[in-house]
């Protein structure tokens, strides 16, 4: 193999309902350079499901972004595979860490972790589909406390083709509470020849540098940090090339960039859709600012597509006239 199994040491988390094309081209302008898509069913891919089409054959396809699956079927995961290779897709992952019900209950997601039987069926499938690309697993430290098991599912991906590992490490059971236990991270890094990527509760570029050399590992995961300050990935970057972070830019800054990323939601799923996807990226961009209480309460409230507009740039202009009745009009 001639390419890394990460792209970069910097990679922003697979996250369903976010990580679409136009959030992903927003991190990229804020210096992401590695990236996963959102979780995608391998089923309805099997079954060239509309909207399931539009997550796995973006214009944005290149050895700089992985495509995620997720499935329970060894069968349907090998064909999503061979359909992604004949898509051209370079990096591929399974999904053995969701903890979603929905997706639980079909034995996908972290429900793998509890059948490693079915899930190195599952991980030789998606081997023998994919051919000769790059194909990472990204799992959990296991069911629940009493059913630890990441060295054991590691080494069955390792057994049956995988190229890499990623850990997140909470169990299915805490969903996302507690903390992320780095420790086993590096334990993971420490016991086996793959390369590894952690992920969980990465708050700072300066504890995504930290982590990647206290862990000795090939890459961090960043996911919840970045929605609200998506330059994360840029800060960490020049860190690790030994140059001061930049820090917070201006709300003008901000704006402008929410207002692309609200342009190119548009222009992918129109101006209606584009309204009410934007709220949540809106609410997380004026986190941090004064009276953003208020701000996002009057965002969420917004029908018309103009009218998001300008609440956006007057977030921009730092009046943010919008939360005190700019309305809907
Ligand atoms: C809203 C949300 C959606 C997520 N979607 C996915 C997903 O589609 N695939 C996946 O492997 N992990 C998913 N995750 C888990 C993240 O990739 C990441 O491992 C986790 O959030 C811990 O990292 P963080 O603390 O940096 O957010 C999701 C997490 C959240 C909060």
């Amino acid at each position: 193999m001639t390419q890394p199994v990460f792209f970069g040491p910097l990679i922003m988390a697979p996250m369903a309902g976010i990580t679409g094309l136009p959030f992903r081209q927003r991190l990229r302008r804020w210096g992401c350079g590695c990236l996963f898509t959102e979780m995608v069913s391998a089923s309805a891919l099997v079954r060239r499901h509309r909207a399931t089409m539009r997550m796995a054959d973006p214009p944005d396809r290149d050895g700089s972004l992985a495509l995620q699956l997720f499935g329970a079927k060894a069968d349907e995961l090998y064909a999503a595979a061979r359909i992604a290779a004949d898509l051209g897709w370079e990096r591929l992952d399974l999904n053995m860490g969701c903890p979603v019900k929905k997706v639980v209950s079909s034995g996908a997601g972290s429900a793998l972790m509890r059948d490693l039987g079915n899930a190195a069926r599952c991980v030789g499938a998606m081997r023998r589909g994919f051919g000769g690309g790059i194909f990472t697993v990204k799992m959990r430290s296991g069911w629940c406390q009493a059913e630890e098991n990441f060295l054991e599912a590691a080494k069955v991906a390792e057994g049956e083709g995988a190229d890499g590992i990623i850990l997140h490490p909470r169990f299915k059971s805490q969903g996302y509470s507690g903390n992320a236990d780095w420790g086993k991270i590096a334990l993971l890094a420490a016991s086996t020849q793959l390369p590894v990527a952690g992920s969980g509760d990465v708050r700072s570029a300066a504890e995504a540098v930290r982590r990647i050399a206290e862990c000795g590992i090939a890459a961090v995961m960043i996911g919840r940090a970045a929605l609200s300050r998506p330059w994360i990935f840029r800060d960490a970057a020049r860190l690790m090339e030994g140059l001061p972070p930049l820090g917070e830019p201006s709300s003008r800054e901000i704006a402008d960039d929410l207002l692309l990323q609200y342009d190119d939601l548009a222009a992918e799923r129109g101006k209606h859709v584009a309204v009410s996807d934007i709220k949540k990226f809106a609410a997380w961009a004026m986190r941090d600012f004064e009276h953003s209480s208020l701000a996002r309460k009057a965002v969420m409230e917004i029908k018309d597509p103009e009218a998001m507009r300008r609440a956006i740039m007057s977030f921009g202009d730092g009046t943010l006239d919008f939360a005190y009745g700019g309305g809907d009009g």
